[in-house]
């Protein structure tokens, strides 16, 4: 069934059956980048999620490992929901949180020294309950790290009535935690549900580091600061509404609380990079995982026996207006394959669209363009010969040249009326009108990087269209370089589904 199916991802991580959700325990340990997620491999539905675990050498290929956590009688019963790796003192750690009876609490378990068996430790759970005395709306999920000679933990949260936030906790073993307090509060009145930089009701997935150059070494989260570079606070930011969208805050994290400077969406994808997790590697690299969720009815899910694709690894990084950019990591590039380069040339408005000779459903395409003030131009992939299915990536350039506007129009990617097609958009600075974009396309996966700022999405072409066209619907745009690839299959084929 899913071998055939020509939704399903080839070069992303998708789990060897049923149901994905977030990545959790993201981490390189002795050379091996080991990545552990939310599964169930029972059916295509989120229920009794367990841990999947997959190795890679390289983060292009990945090699499925023994299920690393399991829910067992007592607090993790009905689930091991999302949660970190440590190195304690040489012992690889996992704290998550354990669900039983619709809430979840902080556990502990400790792994054999190739991180393919674990043991829960006695004390589960190592927080007994949510701090006293305060009406939360929800409680879970992790952020651990050393400082100094102590341990800190973040638990996401909210406080019913003001907003989402996360509660920080100090222990010396990992087994017992003190309570501090809360790090930083949202305030979610502000704003609405509707707005794409609503900060929620609750936190789920906080990922707290220091960005730019002094993430490495000595400069780490907590020690004093050897210059202005900002730490960051990432959150999902989610309501029992519909609200669930990654943000990040930028800021100082300082003895206990986090002071905020400013707010910013990290993928225009909103949901379809969910609850995001990091690390820094053995190079000093920050990077992150984020969960490509369905488009699609839970019915269409459980029908395909699949759900959910792994982002592929970004490389975070600070730009100069200290926002965070993010770009593929290089080593993705190993599985271009026939590569075409589209010559330069300037391109005048009309709205014609111009074949680009570009074709696949699995491709990785670099732009470098130029847009005059006012310009826009769109990028179609995966379209059909008939021009009935195709998605559109669109970039517009303001009036003054220096900004503009990516956005993602599905409205034609699917005849399938059940999918999502929601639009998606975001700012992008764009000096001189410049842009380098690049599109990551894998069947239903669709990653785009404008001037380092992601937007990513799930589409359900239903033609097998894989035309790639340009067309300049206003102004007049420069193409300086265009270079496309077709992209291998990282699992060397389909990726089979079991059972
Ligand atoms: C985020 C999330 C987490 C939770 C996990 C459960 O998508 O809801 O808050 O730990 O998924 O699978």
């Amino acid at each position: 069934r899913a071998e055939a199916d020509p939704l399903r991802p080839r070069f992303h991580f998708v789990s060897p059956a049923g149901w994905l959700n977030d990545p959790n325990g993201v981490s390189q340990w002795n050379g091996v980048y080991h990545l552990f997620y939310q599964y169930n491999p029972e059916g295509a539905f989120h229920h009794r999620i367990q841990w999947g675990h997959a190795t890679s050498t390289d983060l292009v290929t990945w090699t499925d490992q023994p299920i690393a956590l399991e829910p067992s009688a007592g607090p993790d019963a009905d689930g091991c929901w999302s949660g970190v790796l440590v190195n304690d003192g040489g012992t690889p750690t996992l704290v998550y949180s354990g669900r039983l009876d619709e809430r979840e609490l902080p556990c502990v378990a400790t792994g054999s020294a190739d991180l393919m068996t674990w043991t829960k430790v006695s004390e589960n759970p190592v927080i007994a309950a949510p701090p006293a005395g305060v009406d939360i709306t929800a409680y879970r999920d992790h952020c651990v790290w050393r400082e100094g000679t102590v341990w800190r933990q973040l638990v996401g949260s909210g406080i019913r009535g003001r907003g989402g936030t996360a509660f920080l906790y100090e222990s010396a073993d990992l087994r017992t935690w003190t309570y501090i307090g809360p790090l930083f509060i949202g305030d979610a009145s502000q704003g609405d549900p509707a707005d794409t930089d609503w900060t929620g009701t609750m936190w789920e997935c906080v990922d707290l580091f220091r960005a730019g150059e002094g993430a490495l070494g000595a400069a780490s989260l907590g020690s004093v600061q050897p210059d202005e570079d900002p730490d960051v606070l990432v959150f999902s930011a989610w309501d029992d509404g519909d609200t669930r969208h990654p943000l990040y805050w930028t800021g100082r994290y300082s003895g206990d609380t986090f002071e905020p400077a400013a707010l910013h969406r990290l993928d225009y994808g909103g949901r379809f990079f969910y609850a995001p997790q990091s690390f820094e590697d053995e190079s000093g690299r920050r990077i992150m995982f984020g969960w490509m969720q369905e488009g699609r009815s839970d019915a269409a899910m459980v029908e395909a026996g699949w759900s959910g694709v792994m982002s592929l690894p970004r490389v975070t990084t600070l730009a100069d207006d200290g926002t965070l950019d993010f770009a593929p990591v290089p080593e993705v590039e190993k599985l271009r394959r026939n590569h075409v380069s589209v010559p330069g040339k300037r391109l005048v408005g009309g709205g014609t669209p111009v074949d680009t000779g570009v074709s696949g459903n699995q491709l990785d395409l670099e732009l470098d363009v130029q847009l005059a003030p006012a310009s826009v131009l769109q990028l179609g992939v995966l379209g059909s010969g008939d021009g009935a299915e195709e998605t559109v990536i669109e970039l517009s350039c303001s009036l003054e040249g220096e900004n503009g506007i990516l956005r993602l129009d599905r409205t034609r990617s699917s005849l399938d009326p059940g999918v999502d097609v929601e639009d998606k958009s975001g700012a992008v600075p764009m000096p001189d009108g410049r842009v380098r974009l690049r599109v990551l396309v894998d069947r239903s996966a669709v990653e785009i990087f404008a001037n380092g700022k992601p937007l990513t999405a799930r589409v359900y072409p239903t033609l097998g269209g894989e035309r790639v066209t340009l067309t300049v619907e206003e102004g007049a745009v420069t193409l300086a370089s265009f270079d496309a690839w077709t992209m291998a299959d990282s699992w060397g084929g389909p990726r089979p589904l079991f059972p």
